[in-house]
């Protein structure tokens, strides 16, 4: 069937089962590749996007849900050239190792700075929480966060 999605602020067109995944109508049919496939289990959040501002796992959403609502991916946040707050942060912390969780780790770190400019430690853990990162880079992933909100890095605790 076909499928109008508004994805970055431009509507676009898909031919499309309406359970398809949205991560692969974004991948697969609009080119838009910064969203990952991990798991495609909603285990891992590789595949995060924004719907109406709030993260959400695209490999387990059928695309035909987004319709009529605003979706945005990590490619809307920034390009190479101007690449938004949360990008410029994650490059200054070298937040990246692999770099595959990395997509999804910002596009959920926006979706808490829109709602909060400035959280505190413990509200960006527990909204970061589902988002795994194989490499172990989850300490400069917070910094990253922290930079990105305006925030000091705080001492890290004991066991952190
Ligand atoms: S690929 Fe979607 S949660 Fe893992
Ligand atoms: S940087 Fe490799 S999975 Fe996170």
């Amino acid at each position: 069937m076909t499928i109008t999605l508004r994805v970055n602020g431009r509507d676009h067109t898909v031919e499309a089962d309406p359970a398809t995944p949205l991560l692969y109508v974004l991948r697969g049919d609009l080119q838009l590749n910064g969203a990952k496939f991990g798991c495609g289990l909603g285990q891992c959040g590789a595949c995060t996007v924004l719907v109406d501002g709030k993260a959400v796992l695209s490999c387990i959403l059928p695309a035909a849900a987004v319709r009529g609502r605003e979706v945005t991916t990590v490619e809307g946040l920034g390009t190479a050239e101007t690449p938004g707050p949360l990008q410029q942060a994650f490059e200054a912390e070298q937040a990246a190792q692999c770099g595959y969780c990395i997509a999804g780790m910002i596009v959920r770190a926006q979706a808490l700075l829109s709602a909060n400019s400035a959280p505190t430690d413990a509200e960006i853990r527990a909204h970061m929480q589902p988002n795994l990162c194989r490499c172990g880079t989850h300490m400069r992933i917070l910094k990253a966060i922290r930079r990105a909100a305006g925030l000091q890095p705080q001492p890290s605790r004991p066991g952190a």
